[in-house]
């Protein structure tokens, strides 16, 4: 359920604000316990905010960052969601954040409920590794297989993923919907009117009772 919009000009000032109220959401975690776990996606959307965030001065050492989903490829590839992470967020004073990868660790199930969860939205559709077609769709969008890292396939998706399940991400203490672009503006608002889930699994999400704040610009 999307709760509150944040409209921007420009990238930039989108990235600028994502970055800060993420920050502040961050040092509110380790405020109140000592430790906060980010959850980010993939894909291409997110590098600006990835490096403005880098550059904020929270205590990373206390930080846990993880992704919502994962392509079952090397870190060596161009398409992982891992090296990306590592080459535009682990940067500047997030360097001393604790990267948790997907990818070969069991222990990764363990870093939910997140703080603070980022999603991006396929102009298919999709959000997290939910797309249309997905072998294991209905796994990834509740809570029967058991596990929370669900591993799909799917038409659209380039290769086999790791995705958290839409149960684990919808418990994250702070949700938001990151998109760019007209485009995109358009497949948010098809999703957001009537028609079945498994067309625009990102309707899942928009449907369920976790408060979302999209954050848009052109
Ligand atoms: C992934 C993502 C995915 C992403 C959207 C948007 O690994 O593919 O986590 O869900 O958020 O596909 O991707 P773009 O930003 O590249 O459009």
């Amino acid at each position: 359920m999307i709760e509150a919009e944040r409209i921007f000009e420009a990238r930039e000032a989108l990235a600028e604000t994502l970055a800060r109220d993420v920050a502040d959401e961050l040092e509110r975690a380790i405020e109140a316990k000592g430790k906060a776990t980010l959850a980010v996606s993939g894909g291409t959307t997110p590098k600006l905010f990835f490096e403005k965030l880098s550059a904020t001065g929270i205590p990373w050492s206390r930080v846990s960052v993880t992704l919502i989903d994962e392509r079952q490829v090397p870190e060596t590839s161009e398409r992982s969601n891992a090296r990306l992470v590592r080459r535009h967020l682990l940067q500047n004073k997030a360097a001393a954040a604790t990267f948790i990868p997907l990818l070969d660790n069991p222990q990764a199930e363990k870093s939910v409920p997140f703080d603070v969860a980022i999603l991006g939205m396929g102009s298919d559709g999709h959000t997290a590794s939910f797309f249309p077609g997905g072998d294991r769709l209905k796994d990834a969008l509740d809570d029967s297989a058991g596990t929370r890292l669900i591993a799909i396939t799917a038409p659209g998706a380039g290769e086999p993923r790791l995705t958290f399940n839409l149960p684990a991400i919808a418990q994250a203490g702070r949700l938001a919907l990151h998109i760019e672009g007209e485009e995109k503006r358009k497949v948010l608002q098809k999703a957001l009117s009537d028609g079945p889930a498994e067309e625009m699994p990102v309707r899942a999400l928009l449907r369920s009772a976790a408060p979302l704040t999209l954050y848009w610009a052109p």
